[in-house]
């Protein structure tokens, strides 16, 4: 096998890591449970999971770092590392520990989002945020990544009504259109420069469709075949 897809697998144990990326409203949280319930009647053991958050203290930050409204504007800079910090408790609270012990984890949105937000939208120097991106997670990034596409005012209507309901607008859904525009096309941008990782999936039609891609490209995937074969 090539290198490069060893090292990804080598560094934390047998497990097979899995995330959902994409702009807001493109159906992430939607087939990452599809998947997981395709996954688990094969037999295959998952843990879902989402960033920010994943652990109570890592939730906490989720909270500070979407919701912070206290008269001060949020630096760039403290924003990437209260996402960093989430982070890195999730990752040895939860996703290593599953990765050691041999299940998928699938993740709903990791560190390609800290690259789109916090680097392409907020003008973050790339290299810093992909330096943090491996000390947070251990080294250890996702084995396939999809980015679930679509056009940023598709994903905002899809989710008006949920942010109506809850009666606001976190502080990365109040960013104007031209700021999710630069997510979504950094989003597409990594999944050019690593293809090998990345799975771009037009996620603007019907779910149905967009979760049969996802299994067509993860039967695709040689690393998942070498994980299943070792169940
Ligand atoms: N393919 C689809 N077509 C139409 N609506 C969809 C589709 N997929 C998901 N939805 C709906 O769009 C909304 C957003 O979906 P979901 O929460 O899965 O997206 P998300 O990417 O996780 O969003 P967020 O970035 O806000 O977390 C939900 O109301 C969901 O039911
Ligand atoms: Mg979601």
């Amino acid at each position: 096998m090539e290198n490069s897809k060893k090292s990804r697998r080598g560094a934390a144990g047998p497990g097979f890591f899995i995330t959902f990326e994409g702009p807001e409203g493109a159906g992430k949280s939607s087939q990452l449970r599809q998947l997981a319930a395709a996954l688990q009647e094969r037999g295959v053991r998952c843990v879902c999971t989402r960033e920010p958050g994943g652990t109570p203290l890592a939730e906490a930050i989720r909270a500070v770092v979407k919701e912070f409204n206290g008269g001060e504007p949020v630096a760039p800079e403290t924003e990437l590392l209260l996402m960093e910090a989430a982070r890195a408790q999730h990752v040895a609270e939860v996703i290593h520990p599953a990765l050691e012990a041999g299940m998928t984890v699938l993740c709903d949105r990791f560190g390609d989002s800290t690259s789109a937000y916090q680097g392409a939208a907020r003008g973050i120097d790339r290299e810093i945020i992909a330096r943090i991106n491996r000390f947070a997670s251990r080294g250890r990034g996702p084995d396939l990544t999809f980015v679930l596409d679509i056009p940023p005012e598709v994903g905002f209507r899809r989710n008006a009504v949920r942010s109506e309901t809850r009666g606001k607008f976190d502080r990365f859904e109040r960013e104007d259109m031209e700021f999710h525009r630069k997510v979504r096309r950094a989003f597409l941008d990594l999944a050019a420069s690593e293809p090998d990782r990345i799975k771009v999936i037009d996620a603007d039609r019907p779910a149905g469709e967009v979760h049969a891609e996802v299994l067509r490209r993860l039967a695709a995937s040689p690393d998942f075949a070498v994980y299943l074969e070792k169940l």
